[in-house]
């Protein structure tokens, strides 16, 4: 087939072939670092013997139609999370339906509503599944009364993703420290606030390819924390945590795959993510992030309709655990995409 991969970049003015040679340097190690997840993808379709054409955006979403329209691909492999850093990673999807053009992954209204951590819960609780009680504060709003929410709260951009804004500050044990985070989110991210209850317990993440009949859950993956380390604040994903392997090392803190899960909370876990799939209007991948509680509950804290599926991370480690290596997981996706095209 002839794929574009699309996704958002520092570099402006950089034609397909500019990154072509970029993806050859960074996969071969030159920049000594991990290489960027659009050239992960862009490699491994190569090996699955597709041709491929790079498009990078930085600023000027247009270019995406001007390169489709030019090349007439037969699919989209969506990889844009942004432009120039802001959230509008659902542009990208409804461009291409302008066009006509087909794409893997989640369309706007799912990437639109996943992202807002309010809304997405309202949707959940509607369908019967647990989420956290939480309260919101517009851009502007000053909070003149603590929230009927049982204390500790988390403290989150409403409409942030991969950890931005969460710390160990994050945590609040009572109304002064409500207002002051809440403020500061406002102010640093310039967006709505969300307080959400505390939901202590494992963090678990799972990992979903398919759609509808296709579904599949995916091998649990956790990230667990130094048994000795029992402040809520201490036992959550910061965006350190998230980030920085070091960090994670001086913590005790590591992902891995699941340890073991009871046969009946692994079938609710499953369950909930075949509803929040079809809930939230997700296709293709997803990552839905559950606490499991002592009491063997579940709560869903976010459902991720475009998470990070680079190798070595939750999705692509959970894959690999199926008996999908890189390349295999990312033909899945190619053909989860053609396939609900067929079908439709
Ligand atoms: N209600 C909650 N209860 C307990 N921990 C939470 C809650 N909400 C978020 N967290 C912690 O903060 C992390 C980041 O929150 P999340 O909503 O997933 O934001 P992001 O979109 O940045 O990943 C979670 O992985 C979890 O560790
Ligand atoms: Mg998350």
């Amino acid at each position: 087939m002839r794929i574009a991969v699309v996704f958002d970049t520092p570099y402006a003015k950089w034609t397909p072939e500019q990154h072509r040679q970029q993806m050859e340097d960074e996969l071969a190690g030159k920049t000594g670092q991990e290489a960027e997840l659009e050239y992960q993808v862009g490699q491994a379709l190569i090996e699955n013997r597709h041709e491929i054409l790079l498009v990078g955006v930085k600023d000027d979403a247009r270019v995406v139609l001007d390169h489709c329209v030019d090349w007439k691909p037969d699919l989209v492999v969506n990889c844009a999370e942004g432009i120039s850093g802001a959230p509008y990673d659902y542009l990208f999807p409804g461009l291409l339906e302008s066009a006509g053009i087909h794409y893997t992954g989640s369309p706007p209204l799912g990437l639109l509503v996943s992202r807002d951590k309010a809304m997405s819960k309202k949707i959940l609780a509607y369908h019967g599944i647990q989420v956290p009680g939480f309260a919101t504060w517009a851009p502007n709003e000053v909070i003149t009364k603590a929230p009927p929410l049982r204390f500790p709260l988390i403290v989150k951009p409403l409409a942030s993703d991969a950890s931005e804004g969460i710390a160990q500050a994050s945590v609040v044990g009572d109304l002064a420290e409500l207002k002051e985070r809440v403020e500061f989110v406002q102010q640093r991210f310039a967006q709505s606030a969300i307080a959400e209850e505390f939901i202590e317990g494992r963090e678990l993440y799972a990992s979903v390819i398919g759609n509808e009949a296709t579904l599949e859950v995916l091998p649990l993956t956790e990230l667990v924390f130094d048994k000795d380390k029992n402040a809520p604040e201490e036992r959550i994903a910061t965006q350190s945590t998230k980030w920085q392997e070091p960090y994670r090392r001086r913590k005790g803190i590591r992902y891995q795959f699941a340890r073991p899960v009871s046969a009946g909370a692994k079938e609710r876990i499953e369950a909930i993510c075949r509803t929040a799939c079809q809930a939230l209007w997700l296709r293709d991948y997803a990552r839905i992030d559950v606490r499991l509680a002592d009491n063997d509950e579940v709560w869903v804290i976010e459902a991720n309709a475009n998470p990070y599926i680079a190798r070595g991370h939750e999705v692509a480690n959970a894959a690999d655990k199926a008996g999908m290596p890189y390349d295999k997981f990312i033909q899945r996706i190619v053909n989860e995409a053609v396939a609900r095209h067929e079908r439709a």
